[in-house]
């Protein structure tokens, strides 16, 4: 198969590049690298199946051309962080809504299939404690900046089903919950890496809020299984939520992190607006329900959070070269 791979070298890309291509494929990758890094593809850039091309989704002119050469494309291209997202609104939604838009016209003239990745933050404020597919939406006001990524990529749910019910194109959409995993980076404000780099730093992490807020993390390598399994799956402009169900506080996480790194490090409390901008508002527990998944591929996670710390853990290790002095 010959597989397309918008934003292949961000973090979650990269991994779906390399499974893909492990698997036999022949994969192009579009990335203008604006969050993501070649050094992400370093383990197969030498590999004959694997075509990188340096170009943005939102001007190239070829894009329908790729495309239509394809028997599937993964969209993953988006404006990603929130604090991307915070300090750069406009950016943040013309990424996301017409990278999209672009993506599907060019499927239209080979009914391409395409599975876009969504987020867990459409779900919005609102409150439940398992969020499953078909829950409304309480999405906050436009005022607050950090609301146009989800809305925007709700808008892109919006038009996937709108191209499959009008023109029959074969579109699936995930709703990604926290991912997690080795290459990850902290610079645009992922909470995991930022406490692993600060634990092996020996400085302090950096709690936002009360640190009560819930969130579930899924390994990389676990969502990328899931992934391939619905790509098997027949396309007809469904939503799946993919992600772990092992609950954890943000607070806790940091312990954990910790623990599992054996850091001397401690934790400070920071208020949103301080972190982020006055009136930032942060929703208080996001866990999903993957039963829809679960029942058409049988997948479930693997990784437990303790699994997936210690891979990071052992990640930035490496990565640095050295252990911090502070242990
Ligand atoms: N990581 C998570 O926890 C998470 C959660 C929910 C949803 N998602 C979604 O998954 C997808 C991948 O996210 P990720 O965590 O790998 O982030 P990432 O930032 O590592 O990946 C996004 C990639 O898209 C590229 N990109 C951005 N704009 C582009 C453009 N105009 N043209 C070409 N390339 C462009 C970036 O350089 C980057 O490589 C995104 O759509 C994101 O919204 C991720």
């Amino acid at each position: 198969m010959h597989c397309l791979i918008t934003g292949g070298a961000g973090f979650i890309g990269s991994y779906l590049a390399e499974e893909l291509i492990n698997r036999g494929n022949r994969v192009t990758v579009i990335d203008n690298l604006s969050t993501g890094n070649i050094h992400n593809l370093s383990s197969i850039i030498r590999n004959p199946l694997l075509n990188f091309l340096h170009s943005d989704i939102l001007n190239m002119q070829n894009l329908k051309d790729l495309v239509s050469e394809s028997d599937i494309v993964y969209h993953l291209a988006a404006a990603v962080g929130v604090d991307i997202v915070v300090k750069d609104p406009v950016y943040t939604i013309t990424t996301n809504v017409k990278g999209t838009e672009r993506v599907l016209e060019a499927a239209l003239e080979n009914k391409t299939k395409i599975l876009v990745a969504s987020t867990s933050e459409v779900y919005g404020k609102s409150n439940k404690n398992f969020f499953s597919e078909e829950d409304d939406l309480l999405i906050g006001p436009p005022t607050h900046s950090r609301w146009s990524y989800a809305c925007s990529k709700l808008l892109d749910e919006f038009y996937c089903s709108a191209f499959y019910k009008e023109y029959k194109l074969p579109v699936n959409i995930v709703r990604l919950f926290n991912t997690v995993g080795p290459r990850q980076t902290g610079k645009y404000g992922m909470v995991l890496p930022r406490f692993v780099q600060a634990a092996l730093e020996g400085k302090d992490l950096n709690v936002f809020g009360t640190g009560k807020q819930t969130r579930c993390f899924c390994h990389v390598r676990d969502v990328v299984r899931c992934v391939l399994a619905l790509s098997e799956k027949e396309f007809n402009g469904q939503v799946y939520n993919i992600g772990s169900n092992e609950i954890c506080s943000i607070e806790a996480l940091a312990r954990r992190v910790i623990s599992i790194s054996g850091s001397t490090s401690g934790i400070v409390y920071k208020s949103y607006n301080e972190a982020y901008a006055p009136g930032f508002e942060d929703m208080l527990h996001r866990a999903p329900d993957i039963s829809k998944i679960k029942k058409l591929t049988g997948w479930e996670p693997h990784y437990s959070l303790d699994n997936i710390i210690a891979d990071v853990v052992d990640y930035y290790r490496n990565k640095k070269g050295r252990i911090s002095p502070a242990f």
